[in-house]
């Protein structure tokens, strides 16, 4: 068959990985994005999306299977089901070998940079705990269908898989019963775990023009999203003997050891001094500004920028006992990043940025921005590699070299991964 329509069968030999984690393939010279695959297979793939540039397709039956393949311990992992994972079907270790070729890959075609050349190399290391990958997620957003019944969204879907069970939900993420509860009003039901702490809740946003009445029998308190900051209820995370509050929908990291693993190697490659003139872009709760603080001592400063009200709101509280530090609520553009309500707030140019964006990046112009302040570095955490790679691509142009870069799997069974680049100015 040459022109095969939405929901038709092809055969197809399976290359390399892409970024999204389905596997490049060809038909009749056209690109097809298979899901559910891996290089080196043979697979029969049902047609699911034809688009001008490439089609898209999921592996329904496995012809010549891969070592690297193992049966899904999800049920509701696989062609046209849950949309949450990528890579059930694959070992951990063969998949953070393929987020670090996407890496590397994204790392030369847009951003410039050969790896090698640098002297690095890009290893995606597993954080402490999970071993199996599993039950990581102390954050799982459910989708709610027109009965109340939650469930999880299927790929590139707005349609909902109900499930059970979800395998990558940290234990108490389940305990708090979302799943078998019906929540007849609600769009969303967010189920959030604090493990260190043991607390729990759960945020619901109301669907438009529905009541919404929480269910009972849930093992966690239920709060409505949008809630004013201070009177919204809050979870706790405990990290290297410091207590954070994140109130209902703000940010924090997902994965249990997340918090602790990046701000110990945020604080490696930053190398803060004693009297440093410290920026946190993007500080969320103050995770990284808490952590840069007692090295640059009572002489140092350190700023924490952040653009939502709550979030600002809970660094604010959660970094009061450090006179070295202010918080700066703000959006961050690429005309605000270098600007002067920033520069009052740091007393003079920065010595050391931290920034971590969410997955668009900082952007070209941004970078720039910051970079011509000459900071000695820029540790820039990043959780999309396209993004990172463009954006380092404009620091070695403001004459900055990447001098390390770490890439961890804090999202297992998914394509994404987690890096921390540290740009340096000058030679070493
Ligand atoms: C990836 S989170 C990082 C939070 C923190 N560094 C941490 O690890 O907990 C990104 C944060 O940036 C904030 N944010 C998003 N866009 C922003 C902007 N334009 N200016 C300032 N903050 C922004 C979000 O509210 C969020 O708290």
């Amino acid at each position: 068959m040459t022109h095969p329509f939405p929901g038709d069968l092809i055969e197809l030999e399976v290359g390399r990985v892409a970024p999204g984690g389905s596997c490049v393939a060809r038909h009749d010279g056209r690109v097809i994005f298979v899901r559910h695959a891996l290089p080196g297979e043979r697979v029969r793939a049902r047609v699911s999306a034809q688009g001008a540039r490439f089609w898209r397709g999921d592996a329904v039956e496995v012809l010549v299977a891969s070592p690297d393949r193992v049966a899904s311990p999800c049920p509701y992992a696989g062609p046209g089901r849950c949309g949450g994972c990528d890579w059930q079907h694959v070992t951990l270790s063969r998949q953070r070998r393929m987020k670090a070729e996407v890496l590397s890959e994204q790392l030369r075609r847009i951003g410039g940079f050969d790896l090698a050349d640098a002297g690095l190399d890009v290893t995606v290391t597993p954080l402490p705990g999970m071993p199996d990958g599993l039950g990581w997620r102390t954050r799982v957003q459910f989708a709610v269908a027109g009965d109340g019944v939650p469930g999880l969204h299927r790929h590139r879907s707005s349609e909902v898989e109900p499930l059970d069970r979800c395998l990558i939900a940290h234990p108490d993420v389940e305990r708090a019963g979302v799943e078998s509860a019906r929540w007849r009003g609600a769009a969303v039901v967010e189920a959030v775990a604090a493990p260190s702490t043991g607390e729990k809740l759960v945020v619901v946003t109301p669907a438009k023009g529905r009541r919404f009445r929480a269910p009972t029998g849930l093992d966690a308190p239920v709060a409505v999203a949008g809630s004013a900051a201070g009177s919204a209820p809050a979870v706790h995370h405990d990290v290297a003997e410091r207590r954070y509050r994140v109130t209902a929908d703000g940010f924090w990291q997902v994965h249990p050891a997340a918090a602790e693993v990046l701000a110990a190697t945020v604080l490696e490659l930053a190398a803060p001094r004693v009297g440093d003139r410290v920026l946190d872009l993007y500080a969320g709760a103050g995770l990284f500004a808490a952590t840069l603080a007692a090295p640059v001592g009572a002489t140092g400063r350190v700023v924490a920028v952040e653009s939502d009200a709550v979030a600002a709101s809970d660094a604010r509280a959660n970094l009061a006992d450090l006179p070295q530090v202010r918080v700066v609520r703000g959006r961050l553009t690429p005309g605000t990043v270098a600007g002067p309500a920033i520069a009052r707030a740091l007393g003079g140019p920065p010595d050391l940025i931290v920034a971590d964006p969410p997955r668009a990046g900082l952007g070209t112009s941004a970078t720039q921005a910051l970079l011509s302040r000459h900071p000695r570095a820029l540790v820039y955490v990043s959780c999309d590699g396209a993004a990172l790679a463009r954006d380092l691509k404009a620091a070695l142009g403001c004459g900055y070299r990447v001098e390390a870069l770490r890439a961890f799997d804090l999202f297992p069974m998914t394509a994404h991964t987690e890096c921390v680049a540290l740009l340096s100015a000058g030679r070493s």
